[in-house]
């Protein structure tokens, strides 16, 4: 008879990580510049962890050429069975001897990574700013570590690393060095050793290798970055990196990873920040010699323990990682520049949590805070609403029962599922079992309606915000608004920030009414925002444009398209310039394939050409 086996709480995964849990993994790799690939073997160490007799391992794999598989030593049977959708061909290995519970094996897969890997992105040296060297970049949250190598691909499974990776250029991996200088081998590479010792999911796994030097930002970081660039990322760090450290370690407890550094990648780099340990990785559109998109740093920062150490059980249960960092994030704000500026920024997040949901519509499944993502690729319910959502959620229970009480709250729960990962329920529980002692919270906490907030699609209540800092751009924004004939002068924007830049034109985005192209383009003139060096101005002022019907702004557009590949920028754009010009649209991104990392790469291509699996 079958045993019959709990469902995994995560179905974005095939492996039977219930039976098996991976403690350990080696992974030995050999860059290949040449050929675009990586060579090597990967090594989990699996416990069996249930009581009815483990026979069979399954793990997640998507486009990798698998070798052969050893298990303890000796060759093992294997097949990968068909693909199944945005999950891949799972990896299905069988045991001669099956294994109780508690019992641990090694199982040693050889594997190269193939030109359809998702993960990967190479670099010729001609798409790199020095022009010299090749350069590579790995990308895995959500899925896409298994089109590295063969995994229990989910984030409700942890390890310890190890990485011996050879290169021939300098590598950045997210664990750390084991040894100060790498040796040289026959064929010009180097081997480089890292250790990650605190356990992490697959999609922290992280690999970079090019011309990258680095310089220090804080007591314990550095920025990592190409040469010719190494000045002005440190320059646009160093004033913030450790104060925002110290600042978070006073709200939840000290950071648990050693060093923090932030490597600054190359402009095809999809993410605006991306949490790996020991290394953050950046966008260089972070680098707008005005210091003014360092709240990206204070993010992936706050991963450190939201995320990385206390991490969402499945894709479903996202916004335990996101809203809690962009509470986080928001937090470091307020402790350093005030109480007003975090209302100003969530006053930022709340505006794109609208864009959000009308995008998809108020009914929509991915406007839930948890979604059912059974059958659905985890980037394909990539919002601002696991984000805003989850922050406005988090903001509400904090004004519920208290800042001071929940200040006590928040080291509490970091503590209880540090190294662990847990979904809603658990978060739920949690937050009564804190606070049944004292009767009053209690009472508020019980009457929630929690079932709304996890699974009601739309937008939530919306909380009271402190708008001192929105006010004045709200004025300008309704200026142009009511009135063609008002005439622009520099000193309507001369004492805002950037920021409060961005604000303006996303209420101008808004306008039901749009402006006419002379008016946009009058905008753009006068107040100089169609020659802003801070993209996040220019990109917006772009879509203004756009909006407007200003032919004007399409060459500029096309050509901010072919120099940036993240995708906050660049879908935004591709959808609002096929609305004006399809045809300069599809041409622009053919142009630009290559420059675009593949998940860039396959979200545009959704965008502008429909779903081509469905
Ligand atoms: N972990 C995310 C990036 C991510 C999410 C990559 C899901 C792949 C799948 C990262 O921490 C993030 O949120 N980045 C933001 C920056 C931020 C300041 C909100 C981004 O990329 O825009
Ligand atoms: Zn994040």
């Amino acid at each position: 008879m079958a045993t019959l086996i709990n469902p995994p709480r995560d179905p974005n995964t095939l492996s039977n990580y219930n039976n098996w849990t991976c403690k350990h993994t080696t992974a030995n790799f050999e860059i290949l510049f040449e050929q675009k690939k990586l060579v090597g073997n990967v090594v989990h160490k699996l416990k069996s962890i249930t009581h009815a007799e483990s026979k069979e391992i399954i793990l997640d794999s998507s486009h990798v050429s698998v070798g052969d598989v050893h298990v303890d030593g000796n060759p093992a049977k294997w097949e990968l069975l068909p693909p199944l959708g945005p999950y891949g061909s799972a990896l299905k290995i069988e045991l001669d001897q099956p294994k109780g519970i508690d019992e641990f094996i090694d199982v040693n897969i050889s594997v190269q990574t193939t030109e359809k890997c998702t993960a990967l992105q190479w670099l010729t040296p001609a798409q790199t700013s020095t022009k010299k060297h090749p350069y590579m970049f790995s990308q895995c949250q959500a899925i896409h570590a298994r089109s590295i190598f063969p995994c229990q691909d989910t984030p409700d499974v942890k390890s310890t690393f190890d990485f011996n990776i050879s290169s021939p250029l300098p590598v950045i991996a997210s664990g750390l060095p084991v040894r100060a200088s790498p040796g040289a081998s026959q064929s010009g590479a180097s081997l480089y050793q890292f250790h990650q010792k605190v356990p992490m999911p697959s999609y922290l796994f992280a690999l970079a290798s090019g011309d990258i030097t680095e310089a220090s930002i804080g007591p314990r970081s550095r920025v990592a970055t190409s040469p010719d660039r190494l000045k002005e990322c440190q320059w646009e760090l160093e004033a913030d990196t450790e104060r925002f450290i110290t600042t978070i370690e006073k709200i939840i407890y000290p950071y648990a990873w050693g060093e923090f550094n932030v490597l600054i990648l190359p402009p095809s780099f999809p993410y605006g920040g991306m949490e790996n340990p020991t290394y953050t990785y950046c966008t260089p559109s972070i680098i707008s010699k005005d210091r003014e998109n360092v709240d990206v740093i204070a993010h992936e920062l706050a991963h450190s323990w939201s995320g990385n150490l206390v991490t969402s059980a499945s894709w479903e249960h996202f916004w335990l990682n996101e809203g809690w960092t962009v509470y986080l994030e928001r937090r470091i704000l307020s402790a350093i520049h005030g109480e007003k500026y975090r209302h100003f920024s969530a006053i930022i997040g709340w505006e794109s949590l609208s864009n959000s949901v009308e995008h998809y519509g108020e009914d929509h499944e991915f406007t839930k805070l948890v979604p059912n993502l059974k059958g659905h690729d985890p980037d394909d319910a990539f919002s601002s609403i696991p984000y805003e959502k989850g922050f406005t959620f988090l903001f509400l229970l904090e004004k519920l029962v208290g800042k001071e009480k929940f200040d006590h709250f928040i080291p509490h729960y970091f503590t209880k599922f540090k190294g662990k990962s847990l979904d809603s329920y658990e978060f739920k529980s949690t937050v009564l079992d804190f606070f049944a002692p004292d009767a009053e919270a209690s009472k508020l906490l019980q009457e929630l309606d929690w079932d709304s907030w996890f699974y009601k699609p739309g937008l939530p209540p919306k909380p009271d915000f402190d708008t001192s800092l929105v006010d004045v751009v709200y004025e300008l924004a309704k200026k142009w608004r009511s009135s063609e004939s008002f005439q622009p002068q520099p000193s309507d924007i001369q004492d805002l920030t950037a920021n409060q830049i961005v604000v303006f034109l996303e209420q101008v985005l808004l306008f039901e009414q749009p402006l006419t192209a002379e008016r946009s383009k009058l905008m753009g003139d006068v107040y100089g925002f169609a020659k802003s060096e801070n993209i996040e101005v220019s990109n917006l002022y772009l879509r203004v444009g756009l909006k407007a019907g200003d032919t004007s702004v399409l060459e500029p557009t096309t050509d901010l398209l072919g120099r940036i590949g993240r995708m906050k920028f660049v879908r935004p754009l591709y959808r609002a310039l096929q609305k004006v010009d399809r045809r300069v649209a599809v041409e622009t991104f053919e142009m630009n394939r290559d420059f675009y990392h593949p998940i860039c790469r396959g979200m545009v291509e959704k965008d502008l050409f429909g779903n081509k699996d469905t």
